[in-house]
């Protein structure tokens, strides 16, 4: 069994962190989401890995390099434009052709590890395994239309309220999910929809089945996912010590301090994780706070929110629900609550 991961995509939800990042490299408690799917296919005990990447290409290949990290062999296969997932299919069919394989969307976070619907497939072996989720907003997602265990329909990004069965992003295919995928007109998006692949093989008598994921899930489309995948993957920590931590500190709950970070005179709500490098001086940080390194935050509180690398945040009484981009600076803050989704090297001086 290979691998497919699509790290293509714009990220346009996401802006303006995607201006000058890969949505797949967001750090979701300070580990890029790319890395948590890396690691759910390494567990899954595939090593053969193709990820489809596009004009972010680049920054995929430099964080991910030939996948040795991981346990992985990486192949990179360059889409020339995001022009749908079944159009990522094609462009990576020498790829896969030839055996199954799991298709793994590079923005997608799932807490439950894969292999056991791996090795299902393999056991059942059905032209495609989908995996579904229930959803309040049904018409952000492929969804499907279930009789009994059957699926009948899949429509993707539906007007009307036909199912809340949304397509989670990670499928398992058979060779022929190439022939539908080839036989596709591009959808009212413009791209070609894996979802409406997925149709051709349910019109054509081929073998769909679906099963519910019941753990959690998340599309990290918008910053408010991002977020909530943060607090859930925090939720995972174990608690570690590895920087130091002064006696005028505490630490609450299940708190990360990486090596060569540094708490002074400060408070530490966990779960949350402090980056390597990072100074926290008379600061209170968490709950629920990914804190990357080479950071300093000083005189500040900073809540539920993901701090990207080198950010300075510097007498800032009230951060929380915020994304900060690499770099990025805020200093002197009004005692007021701030909610703030910053790109890379932003400055902020609050009145
Ligand atoms: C894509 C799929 C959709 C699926 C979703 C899961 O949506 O087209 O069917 O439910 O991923 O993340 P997109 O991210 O392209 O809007």
């Amino acid at each position: 069994m290979k691998a497919l991961v699509l790290s293509g995509g714009e990220g346009s939800r996401l802006r303006p962190l995607t201006h000058t990042n890969a949505k797949q490299l967001i750090p979701i408690a300070n580990t890029p989401i790319l890395f948590h799917v890396l690691r759910a296919i390494a567990e899954a005990g595939i090593t053969e890995v193709g990820i489809v990447v596009g004009h972010t290409a680049e920054e995929v290949r430099a964080a991910v390099g030939d996948g040795s990290a991981f346990g992985l062999a990486v192949t990179y296969i360059p889409q020339e434009a995001p022009l749908g997932l079944a159009h990522a299919v094609l462009t990576a069919a020498d790829f896969v052709r030839g055996g199954p394989f799991v298709m793994y969307l590079g923005d997608n976070v799932l807490l439950q590890p894969i292999d056991g619907f791996v090795r299902e497939f393999e056991r059942a072996r059905p032209d495609a395994q989908i995996f579904l989720a229930r959803v309040p907003e049904p018409e952000r997602f492929g969804v499907a239309v279930l009789d009994g265990d059957r699926v009948v329909r899949l429509v993707e990004k539906p007007r009307e309220r036909i199912s809340d069965l949304a397509l989670v992003g990670v499928y398992l295919f058979d060779e022929p999910i190439l022939e539908a995928c080839a036989s596709l007109r591009p959808s009212w998006r413009g791209e070609l929809e894996i979802t409406d692949a997925i149709q051709w093989l349910i019109d054509h008598g081929h073998t769909v089945r679906a099963e519910l994921v019941t753990g959690w899930w998340k599309d990290t489309g918008r910053p408010e996912d991002l977020l909530e995948a943060n607090r859930m993957m925090l939720g995972t920590l174990e608690p570690r010590v590895e920087g130091t931590v002064d006696a005028d500190s505490v630490l609450e709950g299940v708190v990360v301090v990486e090596a060569g970070a540094k708490v002074v005179g400060s408070h530490l709500l966990g779960p949350t994780i402090v980056g390597p490098g990072t100074l926290v001086e008379g600061s209170t940080v968490g709950p629920y706070a990914s804190i990357a390194g080479g950071c300093e935050i000083r005189e500040s509180a900073v809540a539920d929110s993901i701090v990207m690398e080198g950010c300075r945040i510097l007498g800032v009484p009230g951060i929380a629900g915020s994304i900060l981009g690499r770099g990025v600076e805020i200093r002197r803050g009004d005692g007021g609550l701030h909610r703030l989704v910053l790109g890379d090297q932003s400055r902020v001086e609050t009145p």
